[in-house]
């Protein structure tokens, strides 16, 4: 059994995701752990150099870390033929650019969503990595989130019947930041030039959510709304918030099932998580939140009859069977690094290349569109 090398470039790791997700819950966690295990038995372990524009800064959280390497000089690293991989987590409209000069230096490219802030963009990075023949991925960590991997067992046992509908609840409320709470999320979330807005956030999820637990996606008509025209950033600034903060959309399925997804920063939550799809069918719908699943079979349903002259006596929460937990989940963000580690070393199988990447752009576009046009887009197939 050998234990093998991989250099990765790891760039934007200062910021939410990277750090908390790519950082320490993906790569310095399969770093303790000894490494990815390949399918012949010898393992990877990731040796990061962390890329960043502080290098005071990266340097420091290498240090916590136990990373040996890190640099403020992204094309030095770029040059080094021994780190192989380079992944990005900044912000998504640097994010084309830089993927493109990556793998126009010959390295396999791993990063956050969405690929791009347009789809063109999108595409060309698509077209330009299958070209180079570089293996390339992009995050979707929802699809092993273990809520919405129960949900898929249900679709893949059959437990729906006939699906025909789906209803999906995003959103929490993102403080304004202007009276003794500060925002909890990155204030370019909240402008247009600087790459923000829900629609292009969350759509890139939701194509990929639709396409893989439910069916494919095959038209959208979308309505965004900015709810909080003006926040307070992190430095204590108020600015104007120009972009959509909260959207309301709807999709067509592949066989006929409609989705409708509610994806907001302007709602406080009562629900069972943060996010939440509820699925129907014939015989019989299901409720995930992020880690946990609820069903109720045709046979359970119970027969509520509508009386709005006595308070109502039935807790419509308790009428659900939860779908135990007969697996281990690990986090979603370290599965999938694993898989493509294990691609990029082992050439083992991978879906979630640009491409898909670059489809998630486009339905956050034709949702856009949609909005501006105040009507119903169909999906193209794309051209790459
Ligand atoms: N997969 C998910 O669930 C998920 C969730 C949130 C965000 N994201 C994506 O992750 C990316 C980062 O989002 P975030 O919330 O972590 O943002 P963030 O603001 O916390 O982090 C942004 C990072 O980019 C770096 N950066 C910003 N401007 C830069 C510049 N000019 N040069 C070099 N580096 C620069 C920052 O230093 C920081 O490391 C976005 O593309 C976002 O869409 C994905």
């Amino acid at each position: 059994m050998a234990t093998h090398r991989l250099g990765i470039i790891m760039h934007g790791i200062t910021g939410r995701m990277g750090l908390n997700q790519h950082l320490v819950r993906s790569i310095v966690a399969i770093r303790r752990e000894g490494g990815v295990a390949l399918p012949n038995g010898d393992r990877v372990m990731p040796d990061p150099i962390l890329v960043g524009r502080n290098p005071e800064r990266v340097a420091a959280i290498a240090r916590e870390h136990g990373i040996e390497r890190s640099t403020g000089d992204l094309d030095a690293a770029l040059k080094n033929r021994d780190d192989t991989v380079f992944f990005d987590a900044a912000t998504t409209q640097m994010r084309a650019d830089l993927v493109t000069r990556a793998i126009e230096a010959g390295k396999h490219i791993y990063c956050e969503k969405p690929i791009s802030d347009s789809l063109a963009k999108a595409l060309a990075a698509a077209r330009l990595a299958k070209s180079r023949g570089i293996k390339h991925g992009v995050v979707q960590d929802k699809l092993f989130l273990p809520g919405l991997r129960k949900m898929r067992m249900l679709r893949d046992a059959g437990f729906f019947g006939r699906l025909f509908a789906v209803r999906g609840e995003f959103g929490y409320w993102v403080f304004e930041g202007d009276w003794g709470q500060a925002a909890q999320r990155p204030s370019w979330n909240y402008k247009k030039a600087e790459g923000g807005g829900i629609i292009l956030d969350m759509l890139c999820h939701w194509r990929y959510v639709l396409d893989h637990v439910f069916a494919p996606v095959k038209a959208v008509s979308c309505m965004g709304a900015t709810h909080i025209p003006s926040r307070v950033d992190e430095q204590g600034r108020s600015y104007a918030a120009d972009v959509d903060d909260a959207a309301y959309a709807t999709f067509e399925l592949e066989g006929g099932a409609i989705a409708h997804i509610n994806c907001s920063w302007c709602v406080r939550v009562r629900r069972d998580d943060l996010v939440t799809f509820q699925a129907d069918g014939t015989h019989g719908s299901a409720v995930a939140g992020l880690t946990r699943c609820w069903t109720q079979h045709r046979v359970n349903t119970p027969r509520p009859v509508w009386n709005p002259d006595v308070p109502q006596t039935l807790n419509f929460f308790d009428q659900w069977e939860e779908v135990p937990e007969n697996i281990t989940y690990d986090n979603g963000f370290k599965i999938q690094w694993e898989d493509y580690i294990r691609h990029v070393v082992a050439d083992t199988p991978w879906k979630h290349d640009l491409v898909e990447g670059a489809k998630g752009v486009q339905l956050a576009e034709l949702g856009l569109k949609s909005w501006a046009e105040r009507r119903w887009l169909d999906v193209p197939k794309l051209e790459i």
